[in-house]
């Protein structure tokens, strides 16, 4: 499973890059809000600059939700960087600009994606990532999980080459889980991430070993 990091900070990425299991990022509108990032160049420049420290895809959303300006601004995208990926919401000229996309080999993220109809057209159009969000759908007292099995099945059953990407990871269990189901790619915050790294008797255990050593080297 791919491991992307959903964030728009730099000093997260690179931390992510540094540990060396990093293979991509998503950010979304919100997420470069949260970095404070405003107007055009400067989106344009964020972008080039995650681009520059991790050699793996990275998801820029649009933010027109008509096929005419999702197509302008997703090509746009498209040339700033080979690993660009046009993120497209789950809508209908969303849908329709996939399929442009795809017919012109601009590498697609189908996003917010909440149900396996959705997962379905969104591979029909050719979407080379869809986006199931599954900690929305937990928010929501919905099995996150579960929509991915779903759409696993789905795509298997028809040989469909749309990864899906699970989103909206929340905690290490979502990240877990989601490699015992097959998702192709999972994006988390860094904290699942490191989160992983974790266990008491790998602490306990370390801690024991250094004691032993210096008892006998000190
Ligand atoms: C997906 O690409 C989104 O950026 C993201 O995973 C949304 O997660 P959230 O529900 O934590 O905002």
């Amino acid at each position: 499973m791919k491991f992307f990091i959903d964030t728009a900070n730099l000093d997260q990425i690179q931390e992510a890059q540094d540990l060396g299991i990093l293979d991509g990022v998503t950010t979304n509108p919100s997420l470069m809000a949260k970095e404070g990032i405003a107007g055009e160049s400067n989106v344009i420049n964020h972008y080039k600059k995650i681009c520059e420290i991790v050699d793996g895809d990275v998801s820029a959303e649009v933010i027109s939700t008509n096929f005419k300006g999702i197509i302008k601004e997703g090509e746009a995208l498209a040339k700033l960087h080979n690993n660009i990926v046009v993120k497209v919401p789950m809508i209908k000229d969303g849908v329709k600009a996939i399929k442009y996309f795809s017919d012109k080999g601009i590498k697609t993220n189908c996003t917010l994606i909440f149900s396996a109809g959705q997962a379905l057209l969104a591979a029909k159009a050719g979407a080379t990532y869809v986006s199931p969000f599954i900690g929305r759908l937990d928010d929501i007292s919905t099995d996150g999980i579960d929509l991915i099995a779903q759409i696993r099945e789905i795509y298997d059953n028809y040989m469909f080459g749309t990864e899906i990407l699970a989103a909206s990871v929340r905690h290490p269990m979502h990240i877990i889980q989601c490699a015992e189901i097959g998702a192709d790619v999972m994006t988390g915050p860094l904290s699942a991430i490191t989160a992983l790294l974790n266990h008491p008797l790998t602490d306990s255990g370390l801690a024991k070993f250094l004691a032993d050593f210096k008892k006998v080297n000190a």
